[in-house]
C-alpha cells in the first residue's frame, strides 16, 4: 500500500484541530505540522501523539519544509486569523506577505502534492498560491464555501427536522459577506424545499455570519473547517469522485472567468477534475456576479 502522507502548514486552531481530525479519522499514514512557532507544532504533535496507544496507525511529527517531500496534500491554514469585528478581507494584506515565503518553502520540496488552502480570505489566497506556485488548476484548491454549505444544510436539516446529509443545498461564491444561497436548486430527494421568505431569509443569515457569531462567542472558529477540510482530503486520496463546493479558479462558470470561487466541483485524485455549472436564477446570478467583482477588486489591488 502506497503511504498517504499529508502536511499541514500553521498550526493554529485550524491546522491542528485538523491534524486531530486526520489522525482520528485515520485516514493517512503520515502526517506533519509544521508551524513558524515550531514549538506550538511540537507541543500539538505530542500531545496527539500521547493518544496513539488508542487510535494507532499514523506518524505524526512536527517537521520542516523538508518534509513536503513525498506529500500527497500540502494543506495552508497559517495566516493571521479574523479577531472579532474585522471581515475575512481585512486579513488580505498580512496574509498575502506571509503566502509569499511559504509557497517560496514548499517549491524545492514537492512539485506533485495538491495544495489545499483555508487560510482567509480563502479564495484570494488559492488564487495568489495559484499564481506564485505556477502548479496547475486542478492542484490548487481552496476550501470554499465548503463549510458555509455545511452550516446551510445543518441549518436547514434542524429546520426540517431532516439529516443534514439528506439536505442538497448550496452556498456558492465568496467564502464571505458576499456569498449567496442558491434556494432554487435546495431540496430533498429531488423535492423542492418550500419554506416562508422570512425563514429562508434568517436561515441565510445565519448561514453567512456564522463565523462572526462563533468568533464572537470564543475567539475562533475550527471543529467545522477542520471536519470539512477532512472530506477534502478524503475525496483526494481515495480518488472519491465527490462533488464539494470547493473554491477554484473559474473559467466561464455562469459567464465567470479568473477568479477563485466556491462552486459545485468534482474532487478526486487529481484534485479538482471538473465544475459543475449550476442553473442560476436572475437574482442568483446577479449575486454571483457581484461576489466575483468584489473579489476581483481586492485581487486587483494586489501586486501579484
Ligand atoms: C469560518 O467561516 C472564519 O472563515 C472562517 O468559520
Amino acid at each position: 500500500m502506497k503511504t498517504k502522507k499529508v502536511v499541514i502548514i500553521g498550526a493554529g486552531f485550524v491546522g491542528s484541530t485538523t491534524a486531530y481530525t486526520l489522525m482520528l479519522r485515520n485516514r493517512v499514514n503520515e502526517l506533519v505540522l509544521i508551524d513558524a512557532n515550531h514549538a506550538k507544532a511540537a507541543g500539538d504533535a505530542l500531545d496527539i501523539n500521547h493518544g496513539m496507544p488508542y487510535i494507532g496507525g499514523a506518524k505524526l511529527w512536527a517537521g520542516s519544509y523538508e518534509d513536503c517531500a513525498g506529500a500527497d496534500i500540502i494543506i495552508i491554514t497559517a495566516g493571521a486569523a479574523q479577531r472579532p469585528g474585522e471581515t475575512r478581507t481585512d486579513l488580505l494584506k498580512r496574509n498575502a506577505d506571509i503566502f509569499d515565503s511559504i509557497i517560496k518553502q514548499i517549491m524545492p520540496y514537492n512539485q506533485e502534492a495538491i495544495l489545499l488552502i483555508a487560510t482567509n480570505p480563502v479564495d484570494i489566497m488559492a488564487y495568489i498560491t495559484l499564481k506564485k506556485s505556477g502548479w496547475p488548476v486542478n492542484r490548487v484548491i481552496g476550501s470554499g464555501t465548503l463549510l458555509d454549505s455545511g452550516r446551510f444544510r445543518y441549518l436547514l436539516g434542524n429546520e426540517l427536522k431532516i439529516d443534514p446529509r439528506s439536505v442538497h443545498a448550496h452556498i456558492i461564491g465568496e467564502h464571505g459577506d458576499s456569498e449567496l444561497a442558491v434556494w432554487s436548486l435546495a431540496n430533498v430527494a429531488g423535492v423542492d424545499i418550500e419554506l416562508d421568505e422570512e425563514i429562508k431569509q434568517r436561515i441565510f443569515l445565519q448561514t453567512r455570519d456564522a463565523a462572526y457569531e462563533i468568533i464572537e462567542a470564543k475567539g475562533a472558529t475550527y471543529y467545522a473547517i477542520a471536519l470539512a477540510l477532512d472530506r477534502i482530503v478524503t475525496a483526494i486520496l481515495n480518488d472519491e469522485g465527490a462533488v464539494l463546493n470547493v473554491s477554484t479558479l473559474l473559467d466561464n462558470y455562469c459567464g465567470v472567468s479568473d477568479v477563485y470561487l466556491g462552486v459545485p466541483c468534482i474532487v478526486d485524485r487529481s484534485g479538482v477534475r471538473q465544475t459543475l455549472e449550476l442553473t442560476l436564477t436572475d437574482e442568483e446570478q446577479a449575486l454571483f456576479e457581484k461576489s466575483a467583482d468584489k473579489l476581483k477588486e481586492l485581487i486587483a489591488s494586489l501586486e501579484l
